[in-house]
Order: structure tokens, then sequence, then C-alpha cells
């Protein structure tokens, strides 16, 4: 079967997703600032055309799917960052890696969204607009006049933003009309070193008192097993799907959302 690009393939959830994938036999590539087979920086635009490319070369130019797991955290300072890897860094690879997509006919990709996209309050809507125009500057000048709340808020609108670009292409003739399913797969808190820093950081006590009706965190390794499931056969008929996987937290914050 034709190679799984794996981005954020040297941590966490996407660490985990490359491992399940190369224990089940397929061929992975994957992208990560360290620890990977192709190094790149994917906060810059040319740390994203050096993930393209160097996995379109890896791969031969074709692709049987991808997993877009790299991502940073909220963390105050760091909006930008966090937008453009978690935004850019999933829409500019998908756009450069859809050729390569299309060549089988039948070639799947799971989008690492966030259930922030539904949890987290005071997101500009006119900054989630912004940043799918490609006004990065604007809308992060917009989301830092959250003041105090400028990460957490940053972070959801980039999740928001990628979750809603996705939606939208994932319907087209060049996407599904091509045979690619494109999914998002929206955890709850998972415990990795994004997590960790979350709970050891200023804002700890909020990350713990977050409400999840099943009281736990997941890990990275079930998070995987869904990632997985969203790349078999299972998932023939699955497009532009949000998959929620998070302990409860959604159903609990939107009861009549159907
Ligand atoms: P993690 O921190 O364990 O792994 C993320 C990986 O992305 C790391 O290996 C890191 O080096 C890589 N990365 C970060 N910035 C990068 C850059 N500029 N260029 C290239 N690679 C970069 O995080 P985790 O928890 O595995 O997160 C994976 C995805 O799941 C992220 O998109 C995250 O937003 C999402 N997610 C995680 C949740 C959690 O509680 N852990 C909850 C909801 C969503």
């Amino acid at each position: 079967a034709a190679a799984v690009a794996v981005t954020g393939s040297a941590s966490g959830i996407g660490r985990a997703v490359a491992d399940a994938l190369r224990a089940d036999g397929r061929r992975v590539i994957g992208v990560d600032l360290h620890d990977a087979d192709v190094i790149a920086d994917l906060s810059t635009a040319d740390g994203r055309s050096t993930a393209a490319r160097g996995v379109l070369e890896l791969a031969g130019g074709t692709l049987g799917g991808a997993v877009l797991a790299a991502g940073l955290g909220p963390a105050a300072g760091r909006e930008r960052a966090t937008i453009e890897v978690n935004l850019l860094g999933v829409t500019a690879l998908l756009e450069a890696w859809r050729p390569a997509l299309a060549v089988t006919g039948d070639a799947r990709v799971v989008v690492l969204g966030s259930n922030s996209t539904t949890t987290t309050p005071f997101v500009p809507r006119r900054a989630i607009r912004e940043l799918l125009r490609g006004e990065v500057d604007a809308a992060t000048r917009r989301i830092r006049r959250r003041r105090g709340l400028s990460a957490p808020v940053a972070y959801a609108a980039s999740k928001i933003a990628v979750t809603r670009w996705v939606r939208r292409r994932a319907v087209r003739p060049e996407w599904a009309g091509a045979g690619i399913r494109l999914n998002v797969l929206a955890p709850g808190p998972v415990l990795t070193p994004l997590l960790r820093a979350q709970l050891d950081g200023p804002t700890g006590e909020n990350v713990r008192s977050f409400p999840i009706p099943v009281r736990r965190f997941g890990t990275a390794d079930v998070l995987a097993s869904w990632a997985l499931f969203m790349l078999s056969p299972a998932a023939d008929v699955l497009v532009g799907s949000v998959i929620v996987v998070d302990g409860g937290t959604d159903a609990l914050i939107r009861p009549s959302t159907s």
C-alpha cells in the first residue's frame, strides 16, 4: 500500500499513530521538528514547503493517506505560531499533497482538531473568517485583544478554522470526488507532553477543573486507534465528519446540539 504521511510523528498522538501504522505494516513518512523522516518547522512558510516537498520526494508521488497531528497547545505569547502550525501546517501541506493523495483514488486523511472548538468562549467570529481568508496578521491582532484569554482563544480559533477548512474542502470534486476522504478527529484532553505542559503551567488549575464526565484523560494510544479506524476501509463513506472523542465534555456543554 502507498505511504502515509504523519506530521507531529515525534511525540504524543502523532507518534502513537506512526507506531501503530508501522506495526500494521504500513509505510510511514514522519514530519516533525526532530526525530522524523522529514525535519521541518511548520510555523514558517519555508518550513511548510520543506515538509511538503520532502514528503512527496520520499513518497515517490503517491500517498495513501495522511494524519496531521503536529500542533502547539495554548501558550501566552505564542498565538501567531499556534495559528501557523495548527492551521497553515495543515492546509498548506494538504494542498501540496492533494495530487499525490488523488493517485490511488482511495486515500484517507485525518486532521487533529479539538473539542476546544465547541467549549472555548470568546472566540471572535471575525477572526475565524479572517483566518479562512488567509488574513493571519489581522486575525492574530484581533485575538491578542482578548488579553488574558488570547492563548486559549488563539488555540481554539486555529482549530475552528482548520475544522471548517476541512469540512468545506471535503465535499468538493477535487477531494471527495477524487476519492480523498478528509475528516477531523477532535479529542478532549489527552495525556501527552502537550497536555502535561498545560497541567504544569500557569493555567494548570483551569485545565484540571475542566469537566470531563468520564473523569479521565484520553491516551495517545486510544486516539491513535481512532485515527487508524478513520484510515481503514470502515471509513469508506466517512467524509467531512468531526469525530469527537472527549470523555463527554462536548455533550455536557452542548446537550441540545444534535
Ligand atoms: P505533542 O506535543 O505530544 O506532539 C505534537 C508534535 O507536534 C510534537 O512532536 C512537536 O514537535 C510537533 N510540532 C510542534 N510544533 C511544530 C512545528 N512548528 N513544526 C513541526 N512539528 C511541530 O502533542 P499531542 O498532544 O500529541 O497533540 C497532537 C495533536 O492533537 C495537536 O494538533 C493537538 O492540538 C491535538 N490535540 C491534543 C489534545 C491533548 O490534550 N493532548 C487535545 C485536543 C487536540
